[in-house]
């Protein structure tokens, strides 16, 4: 019994100190400790970019875990560089790719909202996609009119303008925002656009990706040359007809079909 009782003593004494020594290898040795502490960012990261890819698709909300890192990408000079790198490549691209005709048919298209300006003010207030979109409430917001601009969008926008191509503006936004739209594009510094699309009552039964499909289509018809497409969603360039080329903006805060 007495026996007993002291080897239970020493195994718990035992276990214990194995217990401290490991815990402490692991404090100490910053290499394991790091790879610990990454992998909820690698996790995330991986989510962001299959995001990016169009394999994650169609998902409400960002996943709790990753709002944190989420938050920090957009708001970070990381994306920032990674979206004018991808404007670079579209100034890269003008500068070659094409002969306008200058009949006023060439054209090009932009996305509003994630690609002129910017919902990230917005999103902030929601945790950056962490929680199921209000519409209510972001429409409110839009009729603030008060999102700020891309920057670097901007600048593109007024190339491509001065190299004399139309420029459309395909937006999902509803018809009934028009005024609180233009309000806003106008106050950051867009202006001399063609035509602003906007969703009509009849659109809004129709999935996105086929309304601004539909939207090119009749452009199309009319006889323009779409040379190119920037936006932040894959339902903005994916379906047909399509432009010459595309460009995808990062946007890993919600995901539009
Ligand atoms: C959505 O937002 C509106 C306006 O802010 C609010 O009144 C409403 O309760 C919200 N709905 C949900 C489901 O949270």
């Amino acid at each position: 019994m007495q026996m007993g009782r002291h080897l239970g003593f020493l195994l718990v004494f035992i276990s214990l100190f194995i217990g401290l020594a490991v815990a402490d290898w692991n404090i100490l040795n910053r290499k394991k400790k790091n790879e610990l502490g990454s992998s909820l960012k690698n996790y995330c990261e991986s989510w962001r970019i299959n995001v990016e890819l169009n394999n994650i698709r169609g998902f409400d909300v960002v996943p709790q875990e990753c709002i944190d890192f989420i938050g920090k990408y957009m708001t970070s000079t990381q994306y920032k560089v990674d979206s004018e790198r991808a404007l670079e490549e579209c100034t890269l691209y003008l500068s070659s790719c094409c002969t306008f005709k200058g009949d006023g048919k060439d054209a090009w298209i932009f996305d509003v909202d994630d690609t002129l300006l910017s919902l990230v003010p917005y999103y902030k207030k929601h945790h950056f996609g962490g929680e199921k979109l209000n519409m209510t409430s972001l429409e409110a917001w839009m009729r603030e009119s008060k999102a700020p601009a891309l920057q670097h969008t901007m600048k593109l926008f007024h190339e491509i303008k001065s190299s004399g191509l139309k420029i459309f503006l395909i937006s999902s936004r509803r018809e009934c925002l028009r005024t609180h739209t233009v309000d806003n594009l106008i106050k950051v510094g867009y202006h001399g656009w063609t035509n602003l699309i906007l969703r009509e009552l009849e659109d809004e039964n129709v999935q996105v990706q086929n309304y601004k499909a539909n939207a090119r289509k009749r452009l199309v018809d009319e006889g323009y040359r779409i040379w190119g497409i920037i936006g932040d969603q894959w339902s903005s360039v994916e379906g047909l007809p399509t432009a010459k080329r595309t460009f995808k903006l990062p946007n890993c805060l919600y995901h539009v079909s």
